[in-house]
């Protein structure tokens, strides 16, 4: 989720880049850099922290600069914490690049270049990509050619622009699975990862698409594929800055949505090798005899970060066979706690600054080690636990949690995954980690029924009331379902276990009030909900299913509605099942004429008690 631009053309270079740098903060904002090729050399500039931190680096600069030829970053970490040494671009022998994207086996490429004496100065995994351009350069006739061994040598998703001093008016371009768009002007070009960059220069743009490698310079874009040259179309964009910020969608919440099957590939990049089907957490630092002494983990998190940890409880208990406790974080903090040396706490926070969920890290991390699910890097709650997994969401700017959500659980997912793997009890691997390469299939399956739940949306919209009902692993997206409808539409909606309503909440159901059932195709959750539904259904309850079971028979008598989703596995149907839930939330508020990004009384992130 970097955001990254280039100049080459006739004017002044330095302001055009941080001029798009500032329309990309939004992509990510922990460190930024520039580079320009002043007289013949490279020169680079990088900043810890947000952008106006490099502005204020380059004031002087601003004024000197002749450079009419250069790259920028604005960075959002995921390998290595946001420092100045891990701010791109980076640089080696008179290469330097920006990068946006994944380098899945830049540890066996860095191993590779250390034994061949190349000193790293960073923790990043785009370090490997400059070095390896530079040793390429030596041995191939053109850039281009040496942009495309390089290339050829990384697994994983990239967009890179690369500045080669040699030849001082010329950006090179290599892009598979990260956007990257060329803006056309007159004698000029603008290169970045996202159109608002774009927009105050030129409407006309050239999208490249993966595979491509190019060459500019101020008056030719050479593009070329599998070396054969492209001719692309240049398209005229219409969209205004903030519709484009949005990827052309009317929120930030339906846009994270719809990010979801970037950001879960995402998620899943290396970590997760597709050949043998293992799961790697190294980053982790966890050991296994740490985790083979685990008693108990206790799970604490706030809101949408508290029903991950619901989940995680079910997918932890059920892959590793390790007990869990989950809590919410601003009870745990208070409540008297009978923690052992040998338990972990487990935290989980999309923006790791979460006052509440901090503090019961903290109060966890002086009894047992510490353990955190977190989004951003560089936060608090991720530099206090003892090892952190990171989601990668990218930022989230919505106030409704949607892609932090669904990349915890993914998260929670591996997590079990590698505890299993070090007890030595993990049974059908194969089959648990085969299921997570369908998740992103599954998901952009799951958001082409954005249609079939906006009408149903329009038809409840009006309700006061809604209750939600799951069992199982889909007891706690039920609660979260009723999360997002309270929190962005102001409609009081209850999360329920399916086998708990008999207990009392039964007595609220009429004629009048809509019912969303979640129900799994596992036999005995499918049977044991399917009786739940019925004894709603026998009260007049108006009922929305949703469900990955084929056996619509059995349902169809009591429903108004039913949502099909896509199978994969049991463990994985929490992330699915969020789906239709999220956009349900998002259609009905909307349509009621909300604010969904900006709900009242709430906050993004909640840093007071
Ligand atoms: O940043 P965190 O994950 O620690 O935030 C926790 C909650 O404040 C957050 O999940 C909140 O419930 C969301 N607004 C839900 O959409």
């Amino acid at each position: 989720m970097c955001g990254i631009v280039g100049y080459v053309g006739t004017k002044k270079a330095l302001p055009i880049l941080l001029d798009g740098l500032g329309q990309l903060e939004y992509r990510g904002y922990d460190s930024a850099g520039v580079a320009l090729v002043e007289d013949g050399q490279l020169e680079i500039s990088r900043a810890p922290g947000r952008l106006s931190a490099l502005k204020k680096l380059l004031t002087e600069k601003l004024t000197t600069s002749t450079g009419t030829n250069g790259i920028g970053h604005t960075r959002w970490a995921t390998h290595g914490k946001p420092s100045e040494a891990n701010a791109h671009p980076h640089a080696s022998e008179g290469v330097c690049l920006v990068h946006n994207g994944i380098i899945e086996n830049h540890l066996e490429l860095r191993r590779e270049l250390e034994r061949e004496g190349v000193v790293f100065t960073s923790e990043t995994d785009t370090e490997v990509a400059a070095h390896l351009l530079a040793k390429e350069i030596k041995t191939t006739a053109t850039p281009l050619d040496a942009l495309k061994q390089m290339a050829s040598r990384l697994r994983g998703s990239y967009a890179f622009l690369a500045l080669d001093e040699r030849f001082p008016d010329r950006i090179f371009v290599a892009k598979t699975a990260t956007p990257i768009i060329i803006g056309v002007g007159e004698g000029e070009f603008f290169i970045a990862s996202d159109i608002p960059a774009l927009l105050p220069y030129t409407r006309s743009v050239i999208m490249l698409e993966d595979g491509d490698i190019a060459e500019l310079s101020p008056t030719r874009c050479y593009i070329e594929r599998d070396g054969v040259e492209q001719k692309r179309e240049v398209v005229q964009i219409t969209w205004d800055r903030t519709t484009a910020e949005k990827r052309g969608f009317p929120h930030y919440m339906i846009k994270e949505i719809f990010d979801q099957v970037e950001v879960i590939s995402d998620a899943l990049r290396e970590r997760v090798d597709m050949s043998s089907l293992e799961v790697d957490l190294s980053e982790t630092h966890l050991k296994e005899d740490q985790v083979k002494a685990t008693r108990t983990i206790h799970l604490v998190g706030c809101g949408t970060a508290w029903h991950a940890c619901l989940v995680a409880k079910y997918l932890i208990e059920s892959i590793a066979g390790i007990q869990c406790v989950v809590d919410h974080a601003s009870e745990f903090r208070y409540r008297s706690l009978t923690l052992h040396k040998d338990d972990i706490v487990l935290a989980i926070s999309q923006s790791g600054e979460t006052a509440d969920t901090l503090a019961a890290l903290l109060r966890g991390g002086e009894q047992c080690r510490t353990v955190a699910i977190c989004n951003v890097v560089g936060s608090t709650i991720s530099r206090k636990a003892d090892h952190v997994l990171f989601t990668r969401a990218g930022p989230e700017i919505s106030v409704a949690s949607t892609k932090a959500f669904t990349t915890q659980l993914v998260a929670a997912y591996l997590l079990a995954i590698a505890l299993a793997e070090m007890k030595g009890t993990l049974e059908q691997r194969r089959e648990a980690v085969r299921a997570l390469l369908n998740l992103p299939g599954a998901i952009d399956s799951t958001l082409k029924l954005n249609d079939v739940i906006e009408r149903i949306a329009e038809r409840y919209r009006t309700h006061r009331h809604v209750l939600f009902l799951g069992r199982g692993l889909c007891y706690p997206i039920a609660l979260e379902g009723a999360l997002k409808l309270k929190e962005i539409s102001y409609i009081h909606a209850e999360g329920y276990p399916a086998g708990e309503i008999k207990h009392g909440p039964i007595a609220l159901v009429d004629d009048n009030l809509p019912v969303v059932v979640l129900l799994p195709r596992q036999n005995e959750l499918f049977d044991k909900t399917l009786s739940n539904l019925r004894e709603v259904g026998s009260r007049g309850a108006r009922i929305i299913a949703i469900t990955d079971s084929e056996r619509h028979d059995e349902i169809a008598p009591y429903v108004e509605e039913v949502v099909t989703l896509p199978f994969i596995s049991h463990h994985l149907t929490p992330i699915l099942m969020s789906i239709p839930l999220q956009l349900f939330a998002y259609h009905v508020a909307q349509k009621n004429g909300l604010d969904v990004d900006l709900p009242r009384n709430l906050a993004k992130s909640v840093t007071v008690e």
